[in-house]
């Protein structure tokens, strides 16, 4: 699959079942995705993969803090096995040289190169976050450490037959884009000057 294509056809996938990557696989597909653009060559992440139970515990983690009652936590328990592999996503800053905020895109640009190898190997991905990633439980059960963050969750797997989410059409973004000339003609600071003679 091209690029291109790639792009314009990955969607996130609600609906996940067998087969996820096994973790030989996705350290390939890391590997691959860790190139992508890291200012510093930091590598200012971690990821920790849960399967089959050991996903149910965030949910637990959840229902625990929230106190919720029998059925609440049932439903926590529930949402949280939704796909067969769970790959949290630990931003782990490095130091101070490099501004966190750029720390943090490139982690982002991580996770980004992952979902479009998946997606090419015809794995489907969804990144999520809601309470998860404040979760103070979730953050101890998971064993973050010292500023370590957790930025959420890649659910992989494959997407069910049927479920697989539709091509999006990009939107017109042109309107996004300004050349820079006919900016300069709108302020007088920068507009050329009329020549002499
Ligand atoms: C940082 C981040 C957090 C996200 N968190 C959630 C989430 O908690 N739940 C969810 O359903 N989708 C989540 N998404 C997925 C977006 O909703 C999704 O990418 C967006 O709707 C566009 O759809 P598409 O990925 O299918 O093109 C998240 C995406 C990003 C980048």
């Amino acid at each position: 699959m091209d690029v291109m294509t790639a792009v314009l056809t990955r969607r996130s996938e609600h609906t996940l079942r067998a087969p996820a990557p096994d973790d030989e696989e996705f350290a390939y597909l890391l590997r691959g995705a860790s190139l992508a653009p890291d200012h510093g060559r930091l590598r200012p992440w971690r990821w920790i993969l849960l399967r089959s139970g050991e996903r149910a515990q965030l949910g637990l983690r959840i229902a625990e803090e929230s106190g919720a009652d029998a059925a609440a936590t049932e439903a926590l328990r529930d949402k949280y096995q939704r796909a067969p592999l769970s790959a949290a996503l630990v931003f782990a800053p490095r130091g101070q040289r490099i501004p966190e905020w750029e720390q943090l895109a490139a982690a982002s640009c991580v996770a980004h190169a992952l979902m479009l190898l998946l997606h090419a190997r015809e794995y489907g991905s969804i990144w999520r976050t809601g309470q998860l990633a404040t979760s103070p439980g979730v953050g101890r059960f998971l064993g973050l450490r010292g500023s370590e963050r957790l930025l959420g969750v890649l659910d992989i797997g494959t997407p069910e037959a049927g479920t697989a989410q539709r091509r999006r059409v990009p939107d017109d973004v042109s309107a996004t884009i300004t050349r820079f000339d006919d900016l300069a003609r709108h302020r007088p600071d920068t507009a050329p000057q009329a020549e002499d003679g």
